[in-house]
C-alpha cells in the first residue's frame, strides 16, 4: 500500500490521549486530568432537547445553523460585549469549537501561510494549522508573565509570510489571561501587518479576576477577527458538540463552504440545546462557575504548600505549576506521580515546548478529589527531595 499523508503521519498522536489510556486501565486513580468540566449539563437544556425530539426535530438544519440559534448568540453577543454579528451572514454553528478552528484555518490559509501562535496552548492548533497546509510558528509564554504572551516577541516572529495571530485567553493548558493592554497591543501588530486574528475564546465566562476583554471589541480587531467560542466549558456540554464561529461575512462564508460539503450541519439537537442554554442557562453556568472559583484557591494553595510554585491562573479551569524544583522533567513527574501515588496530570510538554517543566491540573472536579489528589502530590514531592 502507498504511504498515507505525509502531514498526517508527521503530526503525533496528542500527548494527552496516549496518557489517558494508561489511566483508564488502573483503579483508584485521582484524576486532575481532564479538559472537561465534571458537572452534567444543565437540566432545562436537556430537556428542551428531548422535547424538541419528541416533536420530531431530526432534521438538517441551514448550513449556517438555525436561523433561532444564530439570532441568540447575536443577541447574547450585543448584550454581552456590544457586539454585532449579523445572524444571516457572519455567525456559523459549528461542530464544537473545534471544527470551528480547523474551518478557519482551512478557509485562510495557502501553502506554506504561517500562523504566529502562543505556547503552551491547547493541543489541537498546531495539527489544524498543519493539516491546512500552513506552517505554525510558536512563540513562549512564561509563568513570570502571568503565561501572557509579550506582544514584541510576536512582533518579533512576523515575517512575509505570517497570515495570522492565533490566540486564546484563558489559555488551556496555563489558565493565563491577558491583559487588554497586551491584547491591544497584539491587535495593533495584525493591523500594522494586515494579519488575521483567531481569537478562541472557549473559556471567556470563566475569568475570576476582572472582567473578560473580547478581542474582536477591540479598536481595529472586528474586521480582521476569527471570533470563535461554544458551550462546551460555560455550559457542561462538551459531548453535544456545538460552537460557533462570527467574522467578516466573506470569511464565514468561505468557512461555510467547506462546512457545507464536510459536515453539512451541526446536529440540529445540539443546535436545539444550545438555544436553552444562551437564553435560559446563564445562572445555570454561573453557578458551575463559582464552584471552580473556589476549587481553584484549594488546588493553588495545595500545590503551592506542596513545594510546587504556582501562580493563580485568572481563568478556565487548570492550574500549570512548575516542576522544575524537582529535578524531574514534566513527563518524568507525571509517570512518576502516576503509578506512585495514583493521580493523573497531564505533562506540560504536551502543550508545546514551552511547557516543559510544568505540569496540568485541572480543578474541574470536586473539592474533596482535589484535596486527596493535593495530598498525595504533597507526599510524592516531599519523597523526592
Ligand atoms: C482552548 C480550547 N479550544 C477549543 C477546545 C475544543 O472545544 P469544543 O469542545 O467546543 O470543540 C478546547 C477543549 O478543551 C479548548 O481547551
Amino acid at each position: 500500500m502507498k504511504p498515507i499523508s505525509k502531514v498526517v503521519l508527521e503530526t503525533p498522536a496528542s500527548g494527552i490521549r496516549r496518557f489517558f489510556d494508561i489511566v483508564s486501565q488502573m483503579q483508584d486513580v485521582v484524576s486532575l486530568g481532564v479538559g472537561e468540566p465534571d458537572f452534567d449539563t444543565p437540566w432545562r437544556v436537556t430537556e428542551a432537547c428531548i422535547y424538541s425530539l419528541e416533536r420530531g426535530k431530526t432534521h438538517y438544519t441551514s448550513n449556517y445553523g438555525t436561523i433561532e440559534l444564530r439570532t441568540g448568540i447575536s443577541d447574547y453577543l450585543r448584550a454581552r460585549e456590544g457586539l454585532e454579528y449579523n445572524p444571516e451572514n457572519q455567525i456559523l454553528i459549528t461542530v464544537g469549537v473545534s471544527e470551528g478552528m480547523d474551518l478557519a484555518m482551512r478557509a485562510i490559509l495557502n501553502p506554506g501561510d504561517e500562523v504566529i501562535m502562543p505556547e503552551p496552548c491547547f493541543v489541537a492548533y498546531k495539527p489544524c494549522i498543519s493539516f491546512a497546509g500552513g506552517v505554525p510558528v510558536p512563540v513562549c509564554s512564561y509563568m513570570e508573565d502571568g503565561f501572557a504572551v509579550k506582544p514584541e516577541q510576536i512582533e518579533a516572529a512576523v515575517t512575509p509570510k505570517t497570515k495570522a495571530i492565533w490566540i486564546s485567553y484563558p489559555t488551556n493548558p496555563t489558565g493565563g489571561v491577558a491583559s487588554r493592554e497586551t491584547l491591544e497591543k497584539i491587535v495593533q501588530i495584525a493591523v500594522k501587518h494586515d494579519l488575521y486574528i483567531i481569537s478562541d475564546e472557549i473559556y471567556d465566562r470563566l475569568t475570576y479576576d476582572g472582567k473578560h476583554t473580547c478581542v474582536p471589541t477591540l479598536a481595529g480587531a472586528y474586521d480582521r477577527t476569527i471570533f470563535l467560542n461554544g458551550f462546551s466549558k460555560a455550559y457542561a456540554m462538551t459531548g453535544w458538540r456545538i460552537g460557533y464561529a462570527c467574522g467578516a461575512p466573506n470569511v464565514i462564508e468561505a468557512m461555510m463552504k467547506i462546512h457545507q460539503y464536510t459536515m453539512m450541519c451541526a446536529p440540529i439537537m445540539a443546535q436545539v440545546a444550545a438555544l436553552e442554554a444562551i437564553k435560559n442557562g446563564y445562572e445555570d453556568s454561573e453557578a458551575m462557575i463559582e464552584q471552580y472559583s473556589q476549587r481553584r484557591r484549594v488546588m493553588v494553595k495545595g500545590l503551592n504548600d506542596a513545594g510546587l510554585e504556582c501562580i493563580s491562573p485568572g481563568g478556565a479551569f487548570y492550574a500549570f505549576p512548575s516542576v522544575k524544583s524537582t529535578g524531574l522533567t514534566s513527563d518524568e513527574f507525571s509517570e512518576r506521580l502516576l503509578f506512585e501515588e495514583k493521580v493523573a496530570v497531564v505533562p506540560g510538554g504536551a502543550f508545546g515546548e514551552c511547557g516543559e517543566g510544568h505540569i496540568r491540573c485541572s480543578y474541574a472536579t470536586s473539592i474533596e478529589k482535589i484535596e486527596i489528589a493535593i495530598e498525595r502530590i504533597a507526599r510524592f514531592v516531599s519523597k523526592l527531595k
